[in-house]
């Protein structure tokens, strides 16, 4: 499916998943395929850094088209949100290539700051209208998941607004000083195994599964942000739920726009290993991802359904792509889906490429208490309770970021 692209990975440039050594270890992020190690920050930059890159579209998430042109249309700005604490804005991305693709942003921008506003970017699972209970806020026009409050026929209603405030926790985000932009998933792709999205409109040479295509959406969404004077550009946080936490590791690994990544309970395919002898009892495999979700990820991923031994990378790698931006993992006891523990030991094995580029790293390599965050660059945090986003995380990722961007 991979076909050839220019400046990426070509269908060919590796050998197919069963010809690939099987290593029960996980593989060493600081030796290159061939085999020879690195040693030095430039091969890090030069060699291992886009190699990993090309391994991870080749094996995994597929090949994204270049970035287009962003063309933002401000559809409408109110100065006085909440109360008067914040400007929103109402901003629609298209490409310029009259194809209809439209990507529908609503930033959340705090009145009381100094110069422009750190923001968090992220991807929502309901409509902007969820985020907030604003009845100004556009209904999302696209196919929207049926289980979803105030939805009827895969389409939102006038019921779904402010459903995801308890999610979002906008006001907090305002109160302690950040800007939040956040958008729909299925803006990008509709997150159907029988439906491709975005994808449609940029030729068939590209084999950018569901997660690339979010992930690419993230980029062209920081492409607007940074051109918006009331936003700092360089301190971008990227963050995400779940199959969009997984979306937001993948963001960052290959955008160095993001100066944090906080990948919520992401799991596997995400932050969670593939070796399942590396994560916890009742997390999800590949098999069973691949099986649930065959549109998340490309042909070749499915090849190691049965084999992830051969897999020539594990999730540690995926971060380490990162380095030496900081990166929260962030879980819940009870989530043992998406693999806490094994996530945990990931980003103890993406350490030395940390080091490696002169950051701190990791501060311990024995797991946090529940409650307790572990705010080096390479952060945990395991809260008790299940797998949702809540007003407890938003507290978190807000002190990890006030912590890495030097706010207080
Ligand atoms: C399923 C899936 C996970 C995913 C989750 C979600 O549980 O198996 O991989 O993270 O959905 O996105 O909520």
């Amino acid at each position: 499916m991979a076909l050839a692209i220019a400046g990426t990975a070509q269908s060919g440039d590796y050998p197919d998943p069963a010809k690939l050594p099987l290593k029960a270890d996980l593989p060493d992020p600081l030796v290159m395929f061939n085999g020879k190690k690195v040693i030095t920050k430039e091969q890090w930059l030069k060699s291992r850094r886009p190699e990993l890159k090309k391994l991870f579209e080749h094996y995994m998430y597929g090949h994204a088209p270049k970035a287009p042109k962003v063309i933002a249309k401000i559809e409408r700005i109110d100065k006085n949100a909440l109360g008067g604490k914040a400007t929103l804005k109402e901003i629609t991305l298209s490409f310029g290539r009259g194809d209809g693709v439209k990507i529908h942003v609503l930033l959340v921008i705090p009145n009381k700051r100094k110069g422009p506003a750190p923001v968090f970017v992220g991807m929502n699972f309901c409509g902007n209208q969820s985020v907030l209970a604003d009845p100004k806020i556009r209904l999302n026009p696209n196919w929207m998941y049926g289980n979803r409050k105030g939805v009827k026929g895969n389409r939102v209603t006038d019921a779904s607004r402010g459903t995801d405030v308890d999610v979002w926790n906008v006001e907090d985000i305002i109160d302690r000083g950040y800007a939040i932009a956040t958008f729909y998933s299925g803006d990008i792709d509709p997150d159907r195994p029988d439906q491709r999205g975005i994808q449609k409109n940029f030729g068939t040479e590209y084999d950018w599964a569901t997660i690339r295509a979010w992930a690419w959406g993230y980029s062209r969404v920081i492409d607007y942000l940074v051109t918006d004077a009331d936003i700092d550009a360089s301190k971008i946080i990227a963050v995400g739920h779940s199959r969009l936490g997984k979306t937001t590791l993948l963001a960052a690994a290959f955008d160095e726009r993001i100066a944090i990544a906080i990948p919520h309970q992401a799991g596997c395919g995400g932050t969670g290993p593939n070796r399942a002898a590396f994560g916890n009892k009742g997390a999800e495999s590949v098999k069973r991802i691949n099986t649930s979700f065959p549109h998340w990820f490309n042909a070749n991923f499915k090849k190691f359904n049965d084999d992830v031994e051969r897999l020539p990378f594990d999730q540690h790698c995926l971060i380490a792509l990162c380095a030496p931006r900081p990166v929260l993992l962030s879980n819940a006891v009870e989530d043992k889906w998406a693999n806490p523990d094994g996530q945990f030991n990931m980003v103890v094995a993406a350490d030395p490429v940390y080091k490696l580029l002169g950051s701190k790293g990791v501060a311990s390599k024995k797991m946090p208490a529940v409650g307790r965050l572990m705010n080096s660059p390479l952060g945990y945090w395991i809260r008790d309770g299940k797998h949702s986003m809540n007003r407890e995380d938003w507290r978190v990722f807000l002190d990890f970021a006030d912590k890495h961007l030097k706010r207080k």
